[in-house]
């Protein structure tokens, strides 16, 4: 790890794009596996029923979620402006917008089970059971799923994107 950082630092001071470009498209593909590792499993647990294990798993699978989407975006935004083939080229780039948009729409649509999540941990903490009702858990299922689609949709752009479209 040490010798990897050195080498990044060095590379970095010396402008060696290439192992820059090549180390934060690491990141990003390590990040966007998370990202749909944590969906998933949260996919799978709220169909299930919902019991103090399970909600405990939905809270930290959400938390893995959320910060895999915060480093996505970051490392995604700069690839875009210094990395790879630069901002005008993304910006002009219909496959890069439509990517972009619907990650930010995925977003969005993730504060629904995310406030829910999050209103669970004060009864989890004291180990009594949320009981949020089979409407609302089908609701969250709902737009979970609905997460799982856009990123089909983000994972055609990205491959657009990197071939000119
Ligand atoms: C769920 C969210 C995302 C997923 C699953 C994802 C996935 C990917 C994948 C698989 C690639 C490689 C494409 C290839 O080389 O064939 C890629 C490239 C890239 N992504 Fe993402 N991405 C996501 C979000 C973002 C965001 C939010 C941004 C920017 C704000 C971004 C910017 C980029 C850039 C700049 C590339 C390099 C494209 C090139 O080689 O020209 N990505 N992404």
């Amino acid at each position: 790890m040490v010798p990897l950082l050195r080498r990044f630092h060095r590379a970095y001071m010396e402008g060696e794009e290439s192992f820059v470009s090549t180390l934060f498209a690491f990141f990003h593909h390590v990040a966007a596996f998370a990202l749909v590792s944590a969906l998933a499993i949260e996919f799978i647990l709220i169909g299930q029923e919902l019991s103090l294990a399970t909600a405990r798993r939905l809270v930290i699978a959400d938390a893995v979620l959320g910060a895999s989407a915060a480093v996505l975006l970051a490392v995604g935004l700069l690839r875009v402006f210094f990395l790879e083939k630069g901002a005008d080229y993304y910006f002009h780039s219909h496959a890069f917008m439509t990517k972009f948009s619907v990650f930010i729409a995925v977003a969005l649509l993730s504060i629904v089970p995310t406030m829910e999540f999050l209103s669970w941990r004060k009864e989890l903490k004291v180990g009594k059971l949320p009981c949020p009702g089979a409407r609302k858990l089908r609701f969250i299922q709902k737009i979970i799923h609905g997460e799982l689609a856009a990123i089909v949709i983000i994972l055609l752009c990205a491959a657009i994107m990197a071939r000119g479209g």
